[in-house]
């Protein structure tokens, strides 16, 4: 008798203890099947850092929100306010992080309650180290505390860096902040930061939504820092080998935008901004969108260029042709549609005159040249240059491109 009254408990116990591993597996799949959905399209938004650095204050970050609404960039589809860093001061005695009180008065929850009310989210920024690249305190040891503060405060993105790391294996470190989001009980898009130094397109997907894949970017077009500062064409050549990575909520984070902020041309501007979109990468302005000019602006709403950037397929563009400083890249989008950018490198007029039969692109699965004519149209100029029945004629400027939409004629 004992001893079936023995087994019974055993018995009950182990059904107690599936029980609640069933339910606890459920939940967290649940959990982890929201958290995987927040970025079905690459982020688009608006960070501090590019333009003010350290010099950012509530008044700022309200006006920059005030102008995302004026100025089209929210019609759109740009929504994340990213605070990045410096906003944080130091830490209670509870460990609770502590808000510049100084520059953000009202505190970080009225921010984002203004924010929301605007239709817009609010995105914020630390670090898995113990301190911040500006020396502001890091998330170590307080991973958990502080995501249950971002989510009290309403914050809808994290950008997470990487700065005095102190020998932490990233995976790990960023698995951390991960669950910690995830158990916040608010749906908050994890941006991983970690300079692709310990590859995180190979470990990213399902940990973050986007992880960015270089060094800091500096506002030229081709050019490299000891440091390790680097310009459009750098980011771009380590892009191209880490297609097969991105897709629907996971995304290769090619750093955020410098349109606007003076150091380029028009031209390699609209490469910029081109490229990215082809290359299915966050689009985070950097610049101060409270002043900019027509011609930023222009390039930042290209509405025709945003949609290849958030085509659903999320297929990140591949370089099917390298003749040396002239490029071409292609983007299959949905509906049997593609992207083609040809990408001129030099500093001298390309001259372009493309065969497209004589040119398959390879890769491309659903595209067909042969059995196919496809309209072309020119998304800079907004208008229809020929179909793929005759050459294309360009003349593509100097660190320029001919950035083209490929439609079926007839479907
Ligand atoms: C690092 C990041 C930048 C920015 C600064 C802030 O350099 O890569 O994007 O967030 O820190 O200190």
């Amino acid at each position: 008798m004992k001893t079936i009254y023995l087994l019974f408990t055993l018995l009950l116990l182990t059904a107690k203890t599936n029980a609640q591993i069933f339910f606890g597996d459920d939940k967290r799949n649940a959990t982890d099947s929201l958290f995987m959905s927040l970025a079905p399209t690459p982020p688009m938004g608006w960070n501090s850092w590019n333009k003010f650095g350290c010099n950012i204050n509530e008044a700022l970050i309200k006006e920059i929100a005030d102008s995302m609404c004026s100025s089209g960039m929210k019609d759109v589809g740009y929504n994340y306010i990213v605070i990045d860093d410096c906003w944080q001061v130091g830490r209670d005695e509870s460990g609770n992080i502590l808000v510049d009180k100084k520059n953000f008065p009202s505190g970080i929850k009225s921010l984002a309650d203004y924010i929301h009310a605007k239709g817009l989210k609010l995105g914020i920024y630390s670090c898995a180290g113990s301190y911040t690249c500006q020396g502001r305190p890091g998330s170590r040891g307080y991973q958990f505390q502080d995501a249950k503060q971002y989510a009290k405060w309403g914050i809808d993105y994290l950008k997470y860096d990487w700065c005095s790391n102190e020998g932490q294996n990233a995976e790990a470190a960023y698995k951390t902040m991960s669950d910690a989001l995830k158990q916040s009980g608010r749906p908050i898009v994890f941006s991983i930061c970690e300079w692709g130094e310990n590859q995180p397109w190979k470990w990213g997907k399902g940990i973050g939504h986007l992880w960015r894949v270089t060094a800091d970017i500096r506002d030229c077009y081709q050019c490299k820092f000891d440091w390790g500062g680097v310009g459009v064409l750098d980011i771009i050549d380590i892009m191209s080998e880490l297609y097969p990575y991105a897709g629907p909520g996971h995304w290769n984070d090619a750093e955020m935008l410098e349109i606007g902020n003076g150091g380029m041309t028009s031209d390699e501007y609209i490469t910029h901004f081109s490229m990215w979109a082809m290359l299915s990468a966050p689009l985070m302005a950097g610049n101060d969108i409270r002043t900019m000019d027509a011609e930023s602006k222009r390039i930042l709403t290209n509405k025709e260029v945003i949609s290849i950037n958030q085509d659903p397929l999320g297929n990140q563009a591949r370089k099917f042709m390298d003749m040396g400083e002239y490029e071409i890249w292609g983007k299959e989008l949905k509906n049997g549609e593609a992207a083609i950018c040809f990408m001129n490198r030099t500093d001298k007029e390309w001259k372009l005159n493309y065969n497209w039969k004589k040119n398959p692109i390879y890769y491309m699965q659903s595209i067909n040249f042969y059995t196919k004519e496809y309209q072309i149209k020119d998304l800079w100029e907004h208008k229809y240059i020929g179909t793929t029945e005759k050459n294309t004629t360009y003349n593509i400027p100097a660190h320029g491109v001919l950035l083209v939409l490929l439609t079926p004629k007839n479907k």
